[in-house]
């Protein structure tokens, strides 16, 4: 299959030019910056994106090419396409001059095109485009074109015909750059002439026959199935690989949503036929080792660990019964697995995830069969699976659960008041059609009380925040601007019908500065 392959030189967009590349149907990977040439030439990539950065091509320790990079390219005649910083390090490298720009230029800016070449083809002869830099070319070595400036910027795009070197200075893969999804086409389909022949329907058979091959006809795989999206998809995708040599275990942690566990259970079991669903019920395990428990990533540390020892114990009893499980299949997709290369004073916060380490010695080899996908990839998977719309949909929900959502110690009451109050805003923000748009909506638990007044008597009970919020990426977030009415509704619900509730306030704060959940 022909593939892309994309340098990461740090910047946060990186992942979403592998997105619009494969979008387009066209395979794509990110490799680190530093990647030696024969391990890229192993990927055999028919064209290169050097992605944008936060360094500067002159700094310590700012990521470079080496010259058998260009000479690889050059003799195989693969076309690169550098942005932002790739688009300076190309020039810097090739004996070109970059300098710094006296102000950063941040945010649209108007492009006039002076020349298109094959990169800009069929854009207007002036564009809105997306610009985030703080140095510029200054003179570029000889065989380099002018495409394109803006009012500050005199070489905002150029060409290198001969030695298939391409370069813009803005950011065509952001949605502000108005036309970026033409430019990055004429990129792959007129300068690299990519096959678009990366299709989810292809990508399922492949990927099911991979793993009936890898499991051959007797092993048996065991999953850790938490009904959240990622760990779905796998399961019914192995379902189809090996039918009932796959098990599932589902972890009841006590820290669940209301039912939650009912309706995975009956999702898998009745609605999807997995035989091999295997419930455990933890819940008091888990509560009595979160007792008295206020530190959050205490408590995140204490429902990791008695997971494990959960979810081993039960492996072990199934080993017993099934002497032929050998493997352990995992969620992980591609955001998870990549890294971006931290590049000098670069550090990029990677979100810490739950996937399961279990002790070397259980000797189980694990199989990711969804570890190169995007999110967006694994829900249409899902769904052409035959997964049922409410788990594909279903917002993202923490692996530590309602725990980091009961700000102190938890307890059974506390767990009660707050599912109940998060049952009512779930049913009144899917009546009012309005979940699908949401990235993340739910209540958090405030152990303080205050005065209220029901009836002729006064009370003294807790407080519910709601926190909705609007996402599309997950590090940043906006919450949602949510119709008052529909608000009311919640809140009169909520202080009418949960006991132990007589205030509910909503929760303004963006990320940054404040995280989506409380904990
Ligand atoms: P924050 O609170 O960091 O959350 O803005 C970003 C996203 O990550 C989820 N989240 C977690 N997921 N274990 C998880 O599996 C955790 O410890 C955890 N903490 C936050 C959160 O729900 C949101 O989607």
């Amino acid at each position: 299959m022909d593939k892309i392959c994309i340098l990461d030189m740090g910047s946060q967009y990186t992942h979403l030019i592998a997105r619009r590349i494969r979008e387009y149907g066209v395979y794509s990977e990110i490799l680190p910056n530093d990647i030696s040439i024969d391990e890229l030439k192993q990927y055999k990539p028919i064209g290169i994106v050097l992605s944008g950065g936060p360094s500067s091509v002159y700094e310590e320790f700012s990521p470079q090419l080496s010259e058998a990079f260009f000479t690889y390219t050059i003799e195989e005649k693969i076309p690169v396409l550098g942005i932002c910083y790739g688009f300076h390090l190309i020039i810097h490298q090739l004996g070109g001059k970059i300098k710094p720009f006296s102000h950063k230029e941040y945010g649209k800016t108007k492009l006039e095109i002076l020349q298109p070449g094959k990169l800009l083809d069929s854009l207007d002869k002036e564009e809105i485009v997306w610009m985030s830099h703080g140095d510029q070319v200054e003179s570029m070595p000889e065989g380099f074109e002018i495409l394109a400036n803006t009012s500050t910027c005199p070489i905002a795009a150029y060409v290198n015909e001969d030695l298939k070197l391409y370069g813009v200075q803005f950011h065509p893969e952001v949605m502000h750059t108005q036309k970026g999804a033409i430019i990055l086409q004429n990129f792959i389909e007129k300068i690299v002439h990519a096959k678009k022949e990366w299709k989810l329907k292809n990508w399922i058979e492949d990927a099911i026959e991979k793993v009936k091959k890898e499991v051959g006809p007797n092993n048996r795989v065991i999953l850790g199935l938490s009904g959240g999206v990622d760990s779905s998809v796998v399961a019914i995708l192995l379902q189809k690989a090996i039918g009932n040599r796959l098990h599932c275990i589902f972890v009841n942690n006590g820290l669940l949503r209301k039912n939650e566990e009912i309706e995975v259970t009956e999702a898998f079991k009745q609605g999807l036929r997995f035989n091999n669903f295997h419930y455990v019920d933890a819940e008091d395990l888990f509560l009595e080792k979160l007792k008295g428990i206020e530190d959050p990533e205490e408590k995140r540390r204490i429902i990791g660990h008695t997971f494990i020892e959960v979810f081993e114990n039960k492996t072990i009893e199934l080993e017993k019964a099934h002497p032929d499980i050998k493997y352990l299949a995992q969620g992980t997709i591609y955001p998870d697995r990549v890294e971006t290369s931290a590049t000098s004073n670069v550090s990029v916060k990677i979100k810490s995830h739950h996937n399961l380490t279990l002790p070397d010695d259980m000797k189980l080899k694990i199989i990711e069969p969804l570890k190169d996908l995007y999110k967006d990839e694994v829900r249409k998977i899902g769904l052409q699976l035959g997964l049922p719309e409410n788990i594909i949909k279903r917002h993202p929900f923490p692996g530590p659960g309602l725990a980091i959502r009961i700000i102190g110690p938890i307890e059974k009451e506390k767990l009660s008041i707050l599912r109940d109050a998060d049952e009512i805003l779930i049913q009144e923000i899917k009546k009012a059609g309005v979940y699908d748009n949401l990235w993340q909506a739910f209540c958090v638990f405030l152990p303080l009380k205050t005065v209220g007044i029901m009836g002729d008597f006064r009370t003294y009970e807790y407080i519910c925040a709601i926190r909705v919020v609007e996402s599309l990426d997950v590090m940043t977030a906006n919450f949602a601007k949510l119709d008052w009415d529909l608000l009311e509704k919640i809140s009169t619900r909520i202080i009418n019908e949960v006991k132990g509730i007589n205030r509910v306030v909503y929760d303004i704060s963006h990320k940054p500065p404040s995280t989506i959940e409380y904990e």
